[in-house]
């Protein structure tokens, strides 16, 4: 069990600052997942709570003590890095065990937490086998089991799938989906650049940029309700569409007239100073449909992407015109330079004013 508290926390390396002011309250028991753009510190923020990075602002404290000056391997904390060295000289069991080999854990207790470690994760039938005879996903299990058998209170992962194949990378996803629910009192923080793992796995996901916190909230409070442009367009893919526009009927439903001739309505609420507010509408490709009525937007299709479940719809690749994505359900391979408009239910038409979500007021 434990409570990871950051207040203010912050890295520089000399005059360059890398992350700014941090503050996050980590429960127990939750999966934590940082996303974020390269280089935006994700990295830097796992190794700084490992104790690996030192600590330049701020305070880190776990289960409420002050952590920032203590060595990583006081800390009870497991990292698993994105390339996992396995040494490839011994058995999986000994790279499992080499760690509490080196702790002068007795052998029962180093076999027990083996043995637990293998089950959890499957590798019983392969403890013998040296690292060479197993498979990539295998391979990353064993990283991953040289965590699990130090027994920390925290595990950090820091794109621990990025080198796997697209199918392995379901596989070992799921099960670190169960991993996470055999030990549901473990804190694990998860760094990745996969949107589907982030939404899957996260109890809740932080998006950092520039510097700091973009927003901090659940899967799909992220997707569902982002509060600046930067969260809107980085969680969902493809993007969300954002147009820009002014407001021209405020109320309970909010109409606004873009730039580009549509029209759009949004159940966002607007307050009677607003009109003539200049905004961004945002709309998610998969909230996009077609329609005969006055939509909020209306172009010739350029690029039709058909994946079988669905179609993406490329619009404005000629310059100067707004740039449209649509994902509409099933096959529409023959919309390829047809005209067509675009409407959304108002209820999926988020308002940004200034980068800002209005909702959020
Ligand atoms: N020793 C260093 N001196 C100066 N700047 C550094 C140093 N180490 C890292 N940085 C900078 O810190 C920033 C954050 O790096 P970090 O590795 O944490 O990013 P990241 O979010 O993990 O990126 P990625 O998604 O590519 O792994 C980068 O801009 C990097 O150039
Ligand atoms: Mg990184």
């Amino acid at each position: 069990m434990a409570d990871l508290t950051l207040t203010g926390v912050a890295k520089s390396y000399g005059e360059v600052d890398v992350l700014r002011d941090i503050n996050l309250e980590i429960k127990a028991g939750e999966l934590i997942v940082f996303v974020g753009p390269s280089g935006c510190g994700k990295s830097t923020l796992l190794r700084m709570i490992a104790g690996l990075e030192r600590i330049t602002g701020g305070d880190l404290t776990i289960d409420g003590v002050r952590v920032n000056d203590m060595p990583p391997a006081q800390r009870g904390i497991a990292m698993v890095f994105q390339s996992y060295a396995l040494y490839p000289h011994m058995t999986v069991r000994q790279n499992m065990e080499f760690a509490l080999k080196i702790a002068r854990k007795s052998r029962a207790e180093i076999d027990a937490a083996v043995n637990k470690a293998a089950e959890i994760l499957q590798l019983t039938p392969y403890l013998d086998r040296l690292p060479k005879a197993l498979s990539g996903g295998q391979r990353q299990r064993v990283a991953i089991g040289r965590a699990i058998v130090r027994d920390p209170k925290v595990y950090l992962f820091d794109e621990p799938l990025s080198n796997l194949d697209a199918a392995l990378r379901v596989a070992t996803r799921i099960e670190i989906a169960q991993l996470k629910e055999a030990m549901p009192d473990r804190t694990m923080i998860y760094v990745t650049h996969d949107q589907v793992e982030a939404m899957t796995l996260a109890s809740r996901i932080v998006v950092l940029a520039d510097k700091g916190i973009a927003q901090v909230g659940t899967p799909l409070e992220l997707y569902e309700r982002p509060q600046n442009e930067f969260v809107a367009q980085f969680i969902g893919s493809p993007q969300m569409n954002l147009l820009a526009g002014e407001v021209v009927e405020t109320g309970d439903v909010t109409t606004v007239k873009l730039q580009d001739g549509g029209v759009a309505r949004s159940a966002v609420p607007t307050r009677p100073e607003d009109l003539g507010l200049t905004v961004n509408i945002g709309v998610r490709p998969e909230d996009l449909t077609l329609t005969e009525a006055e939509g909020l937007f209306t172009g010739t299709v350029e690029i039709v992407e058909a994946l079988g479940e669905v179609t993406l719809l490329y619009f404005g690749n000629e310059p100067g015109a707004p740039h449209m994505i649509a994902k509409l359900p099933g096959i529409h391979a023959d919309l390829r330079r047809s005209r067509v408009t675009l409407g959304a239910a108002p209820e999926k038409v988020h308002l940004f004013h200034a980068g800002q979500s209005l909702l959020y007021r």
